[in-house]
C-alpha cells in the first residue's frame, strides 16, 4: 500500500512537472522571475570588473567555466576587463550580503552581481544549472540549444553554515575521490566539508613529529565484513562482525592535506578537519601507547562500535601531544573552526586508572547529578585543547557530549543524538550545528527495504525524510540565532568503493541542499523530485556519478 501511494504521488508530481518547471536550479534560488527571450551563446566576451578579485579565485572559477562552454558549444569566450555590454559580466555590488547574488539575462547576455567570492561562484553553478544538461557533458554537443533563458534571480542561503562530512577513516578516500565529492558539493552551494580525519580504525594524517600515527596508526589487520544490526535477518545471513583478514591502510600527506584544503578554497568550500578526541583514538594509541591509560599493547581496531580505549588525561604528556598535533594541523588547515570530537568516549578505563583519578582529585573535580567526576575530566579535555586553539586563533566544534557537565563559552556544539544537543546548546548561549542522525545520516538506508539496497549501517533515511527536515524545529525563537546551520555525515563503515558513497550521497545532497539553503516556504517536495529527473540525473549521468533511486519507486544498486 504505501509503495502504492509513492508511486502515486511520484506520478502526480512527474505530470504536473513536465508543465511547471522551465527553470530547474538545486537548490532552489529565494526569487526566480523569468523574463522575455533567451541569450543565444555566441563568441562573446565574459568580463570581470577590475578590483573585484583579490586572490584570482574567481577568475579561475570563470576561466573553468568558459573552457568548458567551449569545449561543448565550440563558442569561443574570450575574458576581459573592457564591458561591451554583450555576453557575460561580474560586478561587484557591496550592498549584497556575503554568499548572495543576483543574476539577471537578458538578450544580449548575463549580468552577475555579488559582494565576495562565494556570491560570484554560487552565479555561476545556477548559470551552469541554467544551460543545456550537455555543458556537463566531455564532448562537443551540436544539438543542445545553447541558449540561457532571460531571468532575474536574486538568491541568498538561509543558512551560513553548509555542511557535508566525510569519513576517510572506515575506508580511504583517495584525494580525487575526495575531489570528486567536493565537485558535487560544491555545485549544491555548499560550503563546509566537516573531513573526519583521525579514527580508532584508522590515523589518516601525516603528523611530522609524530611518523608512527601513519606508520603503525593508519593500518589495521582487517575489515569487518557483515553488520551492527544483528536484529535484521539480512545482516545475519551476511555475517555478523566477521573480519576479512585483509591489512588496509592509507592516509594523506600534508602536501596531499593542503592541496584538498586549496581545491575546497577554489569552490567556497572551507575544509574543517577533526581529531576526534579524547575517545575513537585507537589509530594514535597502537602507535604511541604510552597517551593510553594502561600504557597497551593497543591495535588499530578492526571493529566497528565504541572501544573502551581511549587517551588518558592523567598524563601531560598526552596533552603535550594534542597540543603537537594540532600546531602542525592548524597549520595545513585555515579554518576558523577546529572539530574536536568528543562523541562516545567510555570513561571505564579512567575510573581504573591511577593517573586520571589522581587528575579528578587535583582538580577537585565531583560526581553530582548533572555529570559524573569522569564526565568533567573529559570536560577538562576539551577545555584545554579549547584554550590552545583559541590562544591561537580558532574556535572549536565537538560532538554534542561536549555539553554534558560543563562547556566553556565559545564552543560550538554538533549536535547528532537528534535534536536535543542543538536545542539544549542554542538555548545555553552555545552556537550549534544541527546533523541529527534522524535526518542527516547518510550511512543509513535509503529505502524500508534494506534487502534491496547496498548493505548499510542500519536506519531508514529516505530522501523525502531528509528534504522534510527543519534545522529550527523546536528551537525557541530567541536562540535561532546560534544555529549556524545544518551537515549531513557520511560514515565510511560499510561503504568502501565510490560508486557506493556517491549512491548514499545522491540525491540525498540535493535534498539537504535545500534544507540548507532555501527559507521553508521555498521547498516543494514535488518540485524536488521533478528537478532530479528532469536534470540532476542526467547531470549525474554525464559527471559519472552514481545515485540512488529509491524515491523513484526502484530498488538500489543491487537487488
Ligand atoms: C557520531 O556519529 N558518533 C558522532
Ligand atoms: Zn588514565
Amino acid at each position: 500500500m504505501k509503495r502504492f501511494l509513492i508511486l502515486l504521488t511520484l506520478a502526480a508530481a512527474l505530470v504536473s512537472c513536465a508543465k511547471k518547471v522551465e527553470i530547474s536550479i538545486i537548490p532552489q534560488p529565494a526569487s526566480i522571475e523569468a523574463g522575455v527571450g533567451v541569450y543565444c551563446l555566441d563568441d562573446d566576451e565574459i568580463y570581470i570588473q577590475p578590483g573585484i578579485d583579490p586572490d584570482g579565485r574567481l577568475t579561475k572559477a570563470v576561466k573553468e567555466f568558459a573552457a568548458q562552454l567551449e569545449k561543448v558549444s565550440e563558442k569561443d569566450f574570450e575574458i576581459g576587463d573592457e564591458p561591451d555590454g554583450e555576453g557575460f559580466s561580474f560586478i561587484l555590488e557591496k550592498s549584497l550580503a556575503p554568499e548572495s547574488y543576483e543574476l539577471v539575462s537578458d538578450k544580449k547576455g548575463v549580468t552577475v552581481k555579488a559582494s565576495d567570492f562565494n556570491g560570484f561562484f554560487y552565479a555561476i553553478q545556477t548559470l551552469k544549472q541554467l544551460l543545456p544538461v550537455e555543458f556537463f557533458g566531455d564532448k562537443r554537443a551540436p544539438g543542445a540549444k545553447w541558449v540561457i533563458p532571460a531571468v532575474t534571480i536574486k538568491d541568498a542561503p538561509r543558512f551560513a553554515y553548509r555542511g557535508m562530512h566525510l569519513d576517510p577513516c572506515r575506508h580511504f578516500w583517495s584525494v580525487e575521490e575526495t575531489k570528486k565529492y567536493l565537485d558535487v558539493m560544491a555545485l549544491h552551494k555548499l560550503n563546509r566539508l566537516h573531513w573526519h580525519i583521525t579514527e580508532d580504525q584508522g590515523w589518516r594524517i601525516e603528523i611530522k613529529k609524530y611518523p608512527l600515527l601513519t606508520e603503525i596508526g593508519s593500518v589495521r589487520k582487517g575489515t569487518i565484513v557483515g553488520g551492527l544490526n544483528a536484529n535484521l535477518e539480512f545482516e545475519k545471513e551476511h555475517g555478523y562482525m566477521e573480519t576479512d583478514g585483509i591489512p588496509y591502510g592509507g592516509f594523506y600527506t600534508q602536501e596531499q592535506a593542503r592541496e584538498i584544503v586549496q581545491y575546497a578554497w577554489d569552490r567556497g568550500i572551507t575544509v574543517i578537519p577533526e581529531i576526534d578526541l579524547p575517545g575513537h583514538m585507537l589509530g594514535a594509541l597502537a602507535a604511541y601507547p604510552q597517551l593510553g591509560c594502561t600504557g597497551g599493547p593497543y591495535e588499530v581496531w578492526t571493529r566497528w562500535g565504541v572501544s573502551e580505549d581511549v587517551l588518558c588525561p592523567g598524563k601531560d604528556a598526552m596533552f603535550t601531544f594534542l597540543e603537537d598535533v594540532f600546531s602542525e594541523l592548524i597549520d595545513i588547515f585555515p579554518s576558523e573552526y577546529i572539530h574536536i570530537g568528543g562523541d562516545e568516549c567510555p570513561k571505564t578505563a579512567w575510573q581504573k586508572c591511577p593517573a586520571c583519578q589522581k587528575r579528578i582529585k587535583a582538580l577537585g573535580l565531583v560526581s553530582d547529578d548533572k555529570a559524573t567526576k569522569e564526565q568533567r575530566l573529559q570536560n577538562y579535555v576539551t577545555a584545554r585543547v579549547q584554550k590552545f586553539l583559541s590562544d591561537r586563533g580558532r574556535k572549536i566544534i565537538g560532538w554534542d557530549e561536549i555539553l554534558e557537565g560543563e562547556l566553556a563559552p565559545g564552543a560550538t556544539v554538533m549536535s547528532w543524538r537528534g535534536t536535543e544537543g542543538g536545542i539544549a546548546a542554542a538555548g545555553a548561549g552555545f552556537d550549534a550545528i544541527m546533523t541529527p542522525n534522524t535526518y542527516c545520516y547518510f550511512d543509513y538506508y535509503q529505502s524500508d527495504k534494506p534487502e534491496t539496497e547496498p548493505f548499510a549501517i542500519g536506519g531508514c533515511l529516505p530522501l523525502d525524510k531528509v528534504y522534510s527536515y527543519d534545522p529550527l524545529e523546536g528551537i525557541p525563537a530567541e536562540a535561532q540565532s546560534h544555529i549556524l546551520g545544518a551537515q549531513a555525515n557520511m560514515w565510511t563503515e560499510y561503504i568502501s568503493e565510490t560508486d557506493h558513497l556517491e549512491y548514499m550521497l545522491l540525491p540525498r545532497l540535493d535534498a539537504l541542499s535545500e534544507v540548507q539553503w532555501c527559507a521553508p516556504e521555498q521547498k516543494d517536495y514535488s518540485k524536488l523530485l521533478c528537478k532530479l529527473q528532469g536534470k540532476m540525473f542526467p547531470i549525474y549521468d554525464l559527471l559519472g556519478y552514481t545515485y540512488c533511486r529509491t524515491a523513484f519507486g526502484q530498488p538500489g544498486l543491487h537487488e
